[in-house]
């Protein structure tokens, strides 16, 4: 077994996602080869105290922060995880490069392309830190095992039809947040989209043109927090005043890849029913794959192995011999089960190794990575369709 030093963690933001990273972090180093020591989970920052407390509580970080500059200037933290609102990653990026920290920050990298450009320079100065982007949906091992079955059986994807539906503001007594500010794109396009736009091209290789973008914004003024709006911010007291939204609910359009494969995609965030519906089907030359979060540990496949009479899609469950999941859990066997906190700690487990040097999981995808997706975004807002009256 190799020794490597334990670096220090701290995640900044305790809110829906830094929950997710503080856990990843601290079961890291109990997945694959024992050949990591467990990190040291250093520090939790978030502006509001009661957070930051409960999450280095709950996950047993050494101690909680409010103020995020007190994680960056401390000695005995050596990653970063920024898990903040998108408006708040530059600042605490460029920060935490130039204090000599690896650095996770969350996916949009940034809310523009301009300030993504800043932060990869930032990286750009920093070769000796790692910098990273969470595009946590490369952890699943049902999309890297569909990959496999792409590669090895199914041929190259002609269409990509990619649909994630969440209804976090379908509600329009739901209380206003970051999440509703900003201009065109900057809703359930940088929101979630970016994710569905990478996965994309986790399939069909880098994007080369984006057509017919329409979008919505359906609830158009939302009310005033009375308390600290969390996530998607259910469950907080409002007040009687109304705010404008800024950005849109609903979006949708088509994109072009070099090998001649299309993509279509339909994204929403007032899908009244659908809490986390990531779902795709991939259309490739041999055959057919589907996705859907909603059972994150199958997949779907048709394929013309098996006689006409009774073909048909064959539902794959996950085991030991896929992806991530030999050692990946605890009981690792088919139909146990496993989700999205499980690709939390593949994405952290992958970044610990790519610190220490150990090339077993794929990297994590880097800053230039997110400023890519981030030029794929802007790209789909500008493919905004010219409506037909009629
Ligand atoms: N990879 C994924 O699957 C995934 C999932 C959800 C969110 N995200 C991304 O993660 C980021 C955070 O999203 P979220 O849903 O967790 O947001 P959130 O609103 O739930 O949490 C943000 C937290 O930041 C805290 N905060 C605000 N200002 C701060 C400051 N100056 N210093 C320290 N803390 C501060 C807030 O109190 C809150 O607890 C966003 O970029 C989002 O796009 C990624």
């Amino acid at each position: 077994m190799t020794s490597h030093p334990s670096p220090g963690v701290a995640v900044i933001g305790a809110g829906m996602v830094g929950r997710a990273h503080a856990n990843a972090f601290r079961n890291a180093a109990t997945v694959f080869d024992l050949d990591q020591p467990a990190p040291r989970l250093v520090a939790i920052a978030d502006l509001h105290q009661p957070f930051a407390d409960d999450a280095a509580r709950r996950y047993g970080y050494e101690r909680a922060e409010t103020d995020w500059h007190a994680v960056i200037d401390s000695a005995d933290v050596d990653v970063v995880v920024v898990a903040v609102a998108n408006s708040l990653h530059r600042e605490i990026v460029e920060a935490a490069l130039a204090g000599g920290k690896h650095v996770l920050c969350e996916k949009p990298l940034a809310p523009s392309v301009h300030d993504a450009q800043a932060m990869v320079e930032a990286a750009a100065a920093a070769p000796a830190q790692v910098d990273a982007v969470g595009f946590t949906f490369r952890r699943s091992p049902a999309i890297n095992a569909i990959k496999q079955q792409v590669e090895q059986r199914l041929g190259p994807v002609r269409h990509f039809v990619g649909n994630y539906w969440c209804d976090y503001g379908f509600d329009p007594q739901r209380p206003m947040s970051w999440r509703y500010l900003g201009g065109p794109g900057t809703g359930v396009l940088a929101d979630i989209g970016s994710h569905m736009a990478d996965l994309a091209e986790f399939f069909c290789g880098p994007t080369t043109g984006v057509q017919g973008t329409t979008m919505a914004t359906l609830v158009t003024d939302r009310p005033k927090p009375l308390g600290v709006a969390v996530g998607h911010a259910g469950g907080v007291r409002v007040s009687d005043e109304r705010v404008p939204v800024e950005n849109e609910d609903v979006c949708t359009f088509t994109t072009s890849y070099g090998n001649g494969a299309v993509g279509t995609f339909s994204l929403s965030r007032v899908a009244f029913g659908h809490a986390n519906t990531l779902r795709f089907d991939l259309f490739c030359e041999n055959g057919t794959a589907s996705f859907d979060l909603t059972r994150p540990a199958e997949f779907h496949i048709i394929d013309a192995g098996p006689a006409t009479e009774v073909n048909g899609a064959r539902t794959v469950f996950l085991g030991p011999w896929h992806p991530y999941l030999a050692h990946g859990l605890p009981m690792d066997f088919p139909t146990v089960g496993h989700g999205q906190n499980d690709f939390f700690v593949y994405q952290a487990r992958a970044l610990l190794d790519q610190i220490a040097g150990i090339e077993k999981l794929p990297p994590c995808p880097d800053m230039a990575h997110g400023l890519h997706n981030l030029r794929v975004l802007q790209a789909v807002v500008a493919a905004t369709d010219k409506p037909v009256q009629l």
